[in-house]
C-alpha cells in the first residue's frame, strides 16, 4: 500500500506497544480488569489526570463516546455539540440509538463551541414539551485539527456548569492537543473543568487503545453495569491496560504526537505557498485541510492515499501520523508542486 496521508489509524502500532503487551503476555490474570496491570494503569492515569480520576478501557472511539452519552443522559436529554462532530457526523446514530438522546449540532468555525455558540441552547429548560440539555461534548484536538486552549475549555465549562449540564471532551487526538499547547493532560481536563474524557491512544500508537476516563465520580454509580450491558466490557483486560502503560507511563505519548504535529507543520510549510492550493484550517494539531484542483487531487491520490472532507468545494484532509516521515512528506510536497506547476 502506497504511503498514505488518509488517517492517524493507517499508521502501525508503535515498537514498544508491542513489547509491552508481550511483557504481560506471561501467566494467568485475572479477567475483566481485576488485575495486576489494570490496576497499575489506573494509577498511571491517576498520576497525569490527578487521585479523582477513574478510566476504563473500552474497544474503541465511538464505543468511548457513547458510553459517555449514556452514562451522562436520559432519553429526555440533548447533548450540544459541533456539526462535525464525530459524535454526531461519524458514528452511525450510535448515541441516538444506544443512548437514545437527541443531539444538537452547532456550526461552529474551525469546529470549536464557544460560550456564545451553546448560550442560545442552554435556555428553555425544565418544561415538559422540551428536550432537556445534559451535555456539551467538544472534541480535542478538533476534527478539523484545531485546538481548544486551556482557557476556552475553561470558558466553556464555567457556562455548561453554571446550567446544570456536564462537559464531555472527546480525546480521540488529546495527546496531539496536549503536545501542540505545551500543557499537561490534567491542565487540559479536570483542571479546566472537563467531567469526562474519551482518551484515545489507537491514533497516536496503539493498536486499540481508547478508555472513558471520569473526573466527577459522582457519575460512575451505574457505569459497571452500562459498560457491560453495551458490550465495551473486554475479558483480557490487561492487553488493554499494557497498552497504555506503555503509552502513558514514560513520555511515549508525548513523543509520538509531537513528531505527528511536527510533521503537519512541514506539511503545511510546505503546501501554503502554492497559488492552487488553499490551507483552510490553522495548522494546530496532525491535520491539515485544503483545497485544490480536482485533476491534482486525483493524480496525486494515485501515489498518496488521502481522504475528499468536503468533495462540493474539493477539499481534502491530510493526516500525519506517529509514523508519517519527513521523507513522505517531502515525497508529498514535491508530487504537488509538479502536479500544480509550481515546481
Ligand atoms: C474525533 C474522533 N473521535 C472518535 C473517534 C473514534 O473512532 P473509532 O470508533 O473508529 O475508534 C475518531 C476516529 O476517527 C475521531 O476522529
Amino acid at each position: 500500500m502506497p504511503r498514505s496521508f488518509s488517517s492517524d489509524n493507517a499508521a502501525t502500532v508503535h515498537p514498544e506497544v508491542l513489547e509491552y503487551l508481550a511483557r504481560v503476555n506471561v501467566g494467568h490474570a485475572t479477567a475483566y480488569g481485576y488485575d495486576e496491570w489494570t490496576q497499575r494503569m489506573v494509577g498511571v492515569f491517576q498520576q497525569h489526570f490527578g487521585e479523582d480520576c477513574l478510566p476504563f478501557p473500552v474497544f474503541n472511539g465511538t464505543g468511548a463516546n457513547v458510553l459517555a452519552v449514556k452514562a451522562t443522559c436520559k432519553p429526555w436529554n440533548s447533548v450540544m455539540c459541533t456539526d462535525v462532530a464525530h459524535l454526531y457526523a461519524d458514528e452511525c446514530g450510535a448515541p441516538e440509538q444506544i443512548a437514545g438522546v437527541k443531539l444538537v449540532p452547532i456550526v461552529a468555525p474551525q469546529a470549536k463551541l464557544t460560550p456564545e455558540l451553546i448560550a442560545p441552547y442552554l435556555r428553555g429548560t425544565g418544561q415538559e414539551h422540551q428536550v432537556q440539555p445534559r451535555l456539551v461534548s467538544i472534541t480535542n484536538s478538533t476534527e478539523y485539527g484545531t485546538v481548544y486552549t486551556v482557557a476556552e475549555v475553561h470558558a466553556l465549562a464555567e457556562i455548561v456548569h453554571k446550567h446544570g449540564l456536564l462537559l464531555h471532551m472527546d480525546g480521540a487526538r488529546i495527546s496531539n492537543a496536549v503536545a501542540s499547547l505545551g500543557c499537561t493532560f490534567r491542565e487540559l481536563t479536570v483542571d479546566a473543568g472537563v467531567d469526562l474524557l474519551s482518551f484515545g491512544g489507537t491514533k497516536n500508537g496503539l493498536l486499540a487503545g481508547e478508555a472513558l476516563v471520569f473526573f466527577n465520580l459522582g457519575l460512575i454509580q451505574d457505569f459497571l453495569f452500562i459498560r457491560k450491558q453495551n458490550l465495551q466490557l473486554m475479558s483480557k483486560m490487561r492487553y488493554a491496560a499494557a497498552q497504555f502503560l506503555a503509552l502513558l507511563e514514560g513520555d511515549l505519548w508525548h513523543r509520538l504526537a509531537s513528531h505527528a504535529n511536527a510533521m503537519a507543520q512541514l506539511l503545511y510549510q510546505g503546501v501554503k505557498d502554492i497559488p492552487e492550493i488553499t490551507v483552510t484550517q490553522p495548522v494546530q494539531a496532525n491535520g491539515v485541510f485544503a483545497i485544490l484542483p480536482g485533476h491534482v487531487r486525483e493524480a496525486v491520490r494515485n501515489d498518496f492515499f488521502f481522504y475528499d472532507w468536503d468533495a462540493a468545494v474539493g477539499e481534502v484532509r491530510w493526516m500525519c501520523s506517529w509514523d508519517t516521515t519527513a521523507e513522505d512528506v517531502k515525497a508529498f510536497v514535491a508530487r504537488l508542486k509538479v502536479l500544480t506547476g509550481a515546481a
